[in-house]
């Protein structure tokens, strides 16, 4: 298939059958930018947010050259594709063979722990090495993001202390991560979080080479509109340069969400409507998995060629295609009162856990792949044109 300029573009001239994720390498690539511009220390591309290989060349593309991986798998492509990168290991957890090969394949010498047997099984499976960077992940709060991550992971009290201190005997450098939470909509999460962070080290009274505030950082969605970017760095920036207890300490962060969300959407078909709902060949088990399990609303367009009637805009329940009752979109979602069977609507700013989460559930789970160069339907890094008359809709309506 030719290269189309847009989804729309797409969907008139091949009318496809199946879903199509529509990547946009230079979306990834203006907020890869951004970031390596503007925040005041290293930044970490979290793998996991999304891993397509367009994705990722175009984060390298603006000079961001560590990973925080999560897995064996990821180590492997990032190991593969850039063989020079840094790749941090931050899954608090990870299989024994996963650290040995890491370690000793892949040149890993950051992995990140929450707990005594994890540090142990770090130590045994590099056989004691000297040049390990052990980053201690602390429990924070997660109260001021949209998608909580502190109820897993995070060491907190009186074994985070016994655990840095611990750490501190077996690492080369040392390091303290957290993370407040995905998509976290309030900046001073961060100066609160360091606070709590700077206590534990105190108490432990050891050095600390490594302060990595992790992710959290926000995209805009419809009844989501984060303050600007600026304003977390700015946070970040002032409560680092505060922490009583660092004396040379780097600072690093590991967006995933802000580096890829406005790098994909997804266009899906009606397959019917009944009423007010509509049943689509994609849904809560495959890309829009986050619109059915965190209630997360993705701005939506009707992709039809220019110059019909405009409709005025309807709420619609939405329905995933596997067979399963909770493969459903809440939203609200506002389409033109007229959609119909054989209409192709196009999900926006599902580049970040969009077809990462994806699954083949009942069958489903294929898809087209196409990369597309117009804008993303919002931005954080002004590259959206103007907001689609169905998301001021929604904004409105939350
Ligand atoms: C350790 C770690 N770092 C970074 C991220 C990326 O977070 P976000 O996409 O909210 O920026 C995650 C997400 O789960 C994570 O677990």
């Amino acid at each position: 298939m030719e290269r189309p300029k847009s989804a729309l573009a797409l969907v008139l001239a091949a009318r496809p059958d199946l879903p199509v994720y529509c990547v946009r390498p230079h979306a990834a690539k203006k907020a890869a930018d951004w970031f390596a511009r503007n925040f005041p220390g290293d930044v970490l591309y979290a793998v996991k947010a999304n891993p397509h290989p367009a994705v990722l060349d175009a984060v390298r593309a603006a000079g961001v050259t560590w990973f925080d991986v999560a897995s064996m798998p990821e180590v492997e492509l990032i190991g593969g594709r850039f063989p020079e990168a840094t790749m941090a290991f931050m899954h608090p957890v990870k299989a024994r063979s996963a650290i040995r090969r890491a370690y000793a394949e892949f040149g890993v010498r950051i992995f990140a722990l929450d707990s005594h047997d994890e540090l142990q099984k770090i130590i045994a499976e590099t056989n004691g090495a000297k040049d390990l960077n052990l980053v201690i992940r602390l429990a924070v709060s997660g109260d001021y993001a949209e998608h909580k991550l502190s109820g897993k992971f995070g060491a907190a009290g009186p074994e985070a202390v016994m655990l840095l201190r611990e750490a501190r005997a077996h690492a080369c450098e040392l390091g303290v991560s957290f993370h407040v939470g995905s998509q976290c909509m309030r900046p001073e999460a961060w100066r609160i979080a360091m606070e709590s962070v700077s206590d534990i080290i105190r108490q432990a009274g050891v050095t600390v080479d490594i302060v990595d505030v992790g992710g959290g950082f926000p995209a805009a969605y419809p009844g989501l509109t984060p303050p600007p970017l600026s304003a977390y760095v700015d946070e970040i920036r002032t409560a680092f340069e505060a922490m009583p207890v660092l004396e040379n300490a780097d600072l690093w962060c590991e967006p995933g969400r802000a580096l890829c969300a406005e790098a994909g959407s997804h266009i899906v078909r009606v397959e019917l409507r009944k009423g007010d709902a509509l049943y689509l060949n994609e849904g809560g088990y495959g890309a829009l998995f986050d619109a059915a399990h965190d209630g997360l609303v993705y701005p939506t367009k009707l992709l039809r060629a220019k110059g019909g009637p405009r409709r005025p805009l309807k709420p619609f329940r939405l329905y995933g295609p596997t067979c399963d009752s909770i493969d459903a979109l809440k939203g609200p979602f506002f389409l033109p009162g007229d959609v119909h069977e054989g209409d192709y609507i196009e999900f926006g700013m599902t580049g970040a856990y969009g077809s990462a989460l994806a699954t083949k559930f009942n069958g489903f789970g294929e898809y087209i792949e196409a990369q597309v160069s117009d804008a993303p339907m919002l931005s954080m890094y002004g590259l959206a044109r103007a907001p689609h008359s169905n998301v001021v809709a929604m904004a409105k309506s939350r």
